[in-house]
């Protein structure tokens, strides 16, 4: 278990919700707050559990639908200790893979009709009865069809209800209590998308999936998911070398893609399943530009797998498309003397942070 500790002074009397992720190998947690309308970072930590690579059945989330609560408490509450905060209240990311997402074309109708059809409709996507879902709405474009008729495109999510007990369940356990749930890739599409009308196919990479998000103006227009990320590249060298799992995703960090000699050998072992995460994020942009007719322009990078040295490039080159890096902090002040700190927390926060910039800006 790892830890990245940073403490900041805290100014204010009040404290502003907590942004918390729970990723299945790590949590993160953020502080921000707003002083003459900028946002800036009060306090943040990070709190990696590496018994996921020794054991992959210990993973703090995983995708069967399965949260495993007591730990997740555990690890909460220590993550919280360590950076001083006692009680208070979050707004937390539900994993992509526990909601369901969709893009509904409908015709344009009035705010109350939207929300009857919403909720109608919802009971046909999700596999769930209605009394068992939460369901929510926003409307992400709008055109007019051959025959002259205008039409909206709708954004709906739903996330079961006992998902977010569960979630309820953690954070009282760790003193903390739950406001509101947001899927991540609401928040991501937030904070790495606003003020930036590009539209932009944000690849999450993670532990143990892989979060793509179509977004523009801060807004979410099209969301998927699979279970291919990060920690494949991390099996691939300790398979390849017959090293620990350990020191696997050490010499992953450190040395990344590229180089010659030894190190070209690592990235050919991480190269292969690369691909295969990169052949399916290609599959799933092909899929979107044909089926909602927009034109993807580029492409961030953000979790821990952005952190993959040489990752951009390759990417790149891969999809033939600009590739960046999660920037959230373009649009979060750092506190003076935080800034080089930023360049590596930053792309594994953008969950994060986007949860708890919802507090700030309208989107
Ligand atoms: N510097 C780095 N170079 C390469 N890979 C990295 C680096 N830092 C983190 N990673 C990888 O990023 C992954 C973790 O990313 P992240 O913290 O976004 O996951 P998570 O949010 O806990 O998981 P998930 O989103 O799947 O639930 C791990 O596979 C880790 O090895
Ligand atoms: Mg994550």
């Amino acid at each position: 278990m790892s830890f990245i500790p940073n403490f900041l002074k805290s100014f204010l009397p009040t404290s502003p919700y907590l942004g918390i992720d729970i990723g299945t190998t790590s949590i993160k947690i953020v502080e921000l707050d707003e002083k003459n309308g900028k946002i800036f970072l009060k306090n943040y930590g990070i709190l990696e559990s590496f018994g996921h690579l020794a054991r992959l059945n210990n993973a703090i989330q995983t995708s069967g639908l399965k949260i495993v609560e007591k730990e997740a408490a555990q690890l909460l509450k220590t993550l919280l200790e360590r950076m001083n905060i006692r009680g208070g209240q979050a707004i937390a990311s539900i994993p992509s893979f526990f909601g369901f997402i969709s893009v509904l074309e409908v015709p344009k109708m009035n705010p109350n009709e939207l929300a009857e059809a919403m909720r109608y409709q919802a009971k046909f996507l999700v596999p769930l009865p209605a009394a068992d879902i939460s369901v929510d709405w926003s409307v992400v474009g709008e055109y007019e069809d051959e025959k002259g008729f205008k039409k909206q495109q709708v954004l709906l999510t739903s996330i079961p209800n006992d998902q977010i007990k569960k979630y309820q369940t953690i954070f009282k356990m760790s003193g903390l209590s739950l406001k509101m749930v947001e899927i991540e890739a609401v928040s991501l599409a937030r904070i790495l998308t606003m003020d930036d009308s590009q539209n932009s196919l944000i690849v999450d990479i993670g532990g143990r999936s892989t979060v793509l998000a179509v977004a523009q103006n801060g807004r979410l227009k099209y969301s998927n998911q699979m279970d291919l990320a990060a920690n494949l590249l991390t099996q691939a060298i300790a398979n390849g070398l017959d090293l620990n799992t350990k020191r696997a995703e050490e010499l992953k960090r450190q040395r990344g893609l590229g180089g010659i000699g030894g190190e070209y050998q690592l990235s050919t072992l991480m190269f292969t399943y690369l691909d295969v995460i990169l052949n399916e994020v290609e599959r799933i942009k092909n899929t979107y530009e044909k089926t909602y007719y927009g034109k993807i322009e580029k492409v961030i990078l953000s979790g821990g797998g952005a952190n993959l040295i040489g990752i951009e490039k390759y990417t790149a080159d891969y999809l033939k498309l600009p590739v960046f890096k999660a920037d959230p902090f373009s649009r979060i002040s750092l506190p003076e003397g935080l800034s080089p700190i930023g360049k590596d927390i930053a792309a594994p926060l953008s969950v994060a942070l986007g949860l708890a910039a919802k507090q700030f800006i309208s989107i």
